[in-house]
């Protein structure tokens, strides 16, 4: 099919103002794609060496593409640039066994946040001395299964759980290593931060009202826990050092007050994840290097200005890591042109996937960009709105974008920077499989998550 006439993005642009009009509709801008990503010279996009094409006909669509040296490469960035420090890789952003063995082989940590991710850490062969527990509820059985196998850390989050800690502990005799997760009276997103005085939120200890405090005396003075120090986690998709700042400079201050009323220097603080990726050619995160560099320079300005030791920091990447990793490929399998006020017009391109695979768009607006992988073309750009096939007028993939005025269905849409958040977070809605996660190297195709089947789903269905 071609689409002719008013719609050509040259003549109509219906879409948002930052949204530009590529050049060439065939490019590939490198910061939105992994590593191994090239166009071939036969126009298909490839991903480790193997084209997009040859990817689905062995796994089929929808499909999750990995590209391993992009992940290994991305885990060692972090890793390098930290050096001194422990990076976490975030597994809420996406975990499976091989990713959780992966992460330890590039010298990374993990941190986990439910009983079954750190279920999928410990079966991948990952140090239980090296994982992080989180979560504003553990129950006492997740707690039960993090002590039992030993984690490093437990983050804690509220006297609650502290309660049931020390219960657990005194039972069976055990000792637990423990943080205090404390909210900072910041909130970052993308290029904002906001300081606040209050926090109106479930995770963590309030410092500003004396709750940090209080729960580091009781941590500090319980003959159940150790305490290491402090944890912070400002927000996400942050793409500069502001709302770190100040972050350091509260949690570091309520660490030399707890130095002064016990007489103990805190070991250890956690600035927590929350760094940024290009989901689509406006964004421009920082790179590790220079995200190490401002925070270093941070930390050590801090704890100049509060007289206390340097503390063994900690950071806990999870979407800068897998995110650009990961691609989405979808099968178009309806295109429909809609009129738009103004006498514009906008081209829906249907896919065969959706919310069900990635909630972020219609959960937080998130924005993404895709582009067509199984050929070039040489038509104009035209306005499109990749959206999935469940029953939800929400359920959109990517809002805004120009794809080549003759997408058909057959083609392939690929969204780049979909590893993180986006499988990880899917659903059955509509009773739909959920598509499996597949590793590229060297031409190697290696599935992490098989593709989920009708059989798993009437598996659970224990109705007559
Ligand atoms: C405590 C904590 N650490 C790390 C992360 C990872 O954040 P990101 O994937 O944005 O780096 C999160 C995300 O919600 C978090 O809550």
């Amino acid at each position: 099919m071609h689409v002719a006439g008013a719609i050509h993005a040259d003549v109509n642009n219906a879409g948002p103002q930052w949204l530009r009009v590529p050049n060439d509709l065939n490019a590939l801008d490198s910061k939105l794609w992994s590593l191994t990503v090239r166009r071939d010279p036969d126009g298909v996009l490839s991903c480790g060496g193997l084209k997009a094409t040859e990817a689905m006909a062995e796994q089929g669509s929808p499909l999750y593409l990995l590209d391993e040296e992009d992940f290994r490469d991305r885990a060692r960035g972090f890793r390098d640039a930290f050096a001194g420090w422990q990076v976490f890789y975030a597994g809420k952003a996406f975990l499976s066994k091989t990713i959780a063995r992966w992460v330890q082989e590039e010298g990374l940590c993990l941190d986990v946040s439910s009983g079954g991710e750190l279920t999928v850490a410990l079966a991948g062969g990952t140090d239980p001395a090296r994982i992080a527990m989180h979560g504003n509820n553990k129950s006492v059985a997740e707690l039960e299964l993090a002590l039992r196998s030993g984690v490093g850390r437990i983050i804690v989050d509220s006297l609650d759980e502290i309660g049931r800690i020390e219960r657990l502990c005194s039972d069976n005799n055990w000792q637990a290593r423990v943080m205090v997760r404390v909210t900072a009276g910041v909130e970052a997103h993308t290029h904002e931060y906001i300081a606040t005085a209050h926090e109106d939120q479930k995770f963590g200890f309030s410092i500003s009202n004396g709750q940090a405090m209080v729960a580091l005396v009781r941590c500090f003075y319980s003959p159940h826990m150790e305490l290491l120090g402090v944890h912070s986690h400002i927000g996400s998709q942050i793409f500069d050092t502001d709302g770190f700042e100040v972050a350091a400079r509260r949690t570091m201050k309520l660490m030399a007050q707890f130095s002064d009323a016990t007489g103990h220097h805190l070991p250890e603080l956690d600035l927590g994840g929350g760094f940024g990726i290009a989901y689509t050619s406006v964004d421009d995160p920082a790179t590790p290097d220079s995200l190490a560099r401002g925070l270093r320079e941070i930390v050590a300005h801090e704890a100049q200005s509060y007289n206390m030791a340097e503390p063994l920091m900690a950071i806990e990447p999870g979407r800068a890591i897998v995110g650009p990793t990961m691609m989405a490929l979808y099968t178009v399998g309806t295109v429909k042109m809609v009129d738009l006020d103004g006498g514009s017009q906008r081209l829906y391109v249907s896919v065969d996937g959706g919310m069900s695979d990635n909630i972020r768009p219609a959960l937080y607006a998130a924005e993404y960009s895709a582009v067509l992988a199984n050929r070039a073309s040489d038509q104009p750009a035209v306005l499109c709105r990749v959206v999935g096939k469940h029953c939800e007028g929400g359920d959109i993939l990517v809002r805004d974008v120009f794809l080549p005025s003759d997408i058909t269905p057959g083609d392939v849409v690929v969204v780049p920077g979909a590893g993180a958040y986006s499988r990880e977070m899917a659903s059955n809605y509509n009773h739909l499989p959920r598509p499996p996660v597949v590793a590229v190297r060297d031409r190697q195709l290696s599935p992490l998550v098989r593709r989920e089947t009708l059989d798993d789903l009437m598996r659970l269905d224990v109705g007559e």
